[in-house]
């Protein structure tokens, strides 16, 4: 079995960086192969460049991201890590998936209907927001989670349930306590 947690956060203490440990930490009782892409550590260059244009016809794939594919085609459990920004993800992640999952190889259109190609693989994103739960789902209607979760993981035939820790705002014990029981969820639901 084998497991790639791909994490985007700039910092190395907060939500992110505990669910991360925690990931981790778990994952060693579990008889799994780990890859860590630690996207700001690598300094991951998120700009899609115009030999990549997949649209215009462009199927360049650079040989760190080919690298990433073949992980990802190794992989049967995928684990995202990140906050939500604006609703969404940081940059930097949608780099990543703007980049590497691309046309032939994340999806496919047949007859002019899209066709998920990386079925069989099952992720858990665990988000952070300052908002807490009730309120993204109230006023947002839990868009940072969908985009994730229907935009792009499911598009790509990937089964994907995301675990949201709302309420960020200040790290303390009682943060760590929560991250921990959250943790627990999603690696009982993945694993
Ligand atoms: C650039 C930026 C944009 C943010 N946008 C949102 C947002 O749209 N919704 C929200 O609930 N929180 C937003 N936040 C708050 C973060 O989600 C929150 O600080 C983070 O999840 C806490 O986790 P951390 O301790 O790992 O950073 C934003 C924070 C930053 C820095």
């Amino acid at each position: 079995m084998k497991t790639l947690i791909i994490y985007a956060h700039p910092d190395t203490g907060g939500h992110c960086a505990e669910i991360l440990n925690n990931v981790i930490a778990s994952l060693k009782e579990i008889e799994t192969d780990i890859v860590l892409l630690n996207l700001y550590k690598m300094k991951y260059d998120p700009l899609l460049h115009e030999k990549e244009h997949y649209t215009r016809g462009n199927y360049t794939i650079s040989k760190q991201n080919k690298e990433i594919q073949k992980q990802i085609t190794n992989a049967d459990k995928l684990i995202f890590i990140y906050p939500v920004w604006w609703n969404s993800m940081p940059a930097i992640m949608k780099g990543f998936i703007d980049r590497v999952f691309t046309s032939k190889f994340a999806f496919e259109f047949v007859n002019g209907y899209p066709k998920g190609l990386l079925k069989g693989r099952k992720a858990a994103v665990f988000i952070t927001s300052g908002a807490n739960n009730f309120m993204s789902c109230l006023f947002m209607g839990k868009r940072a989670a969908k985009i994730m979760k229907k935009d792009i993981l499911q598009y790509c035939g990937i089964k994907t349930k995301v675990f949201q820790y709302g309420g960020a705002l200040n790290f303390d014990d009682s943060s760590k306590q929560k991250i921990e029981k959250l943790v627990k969820k999603g690696l009982s639901w993945l694993y």
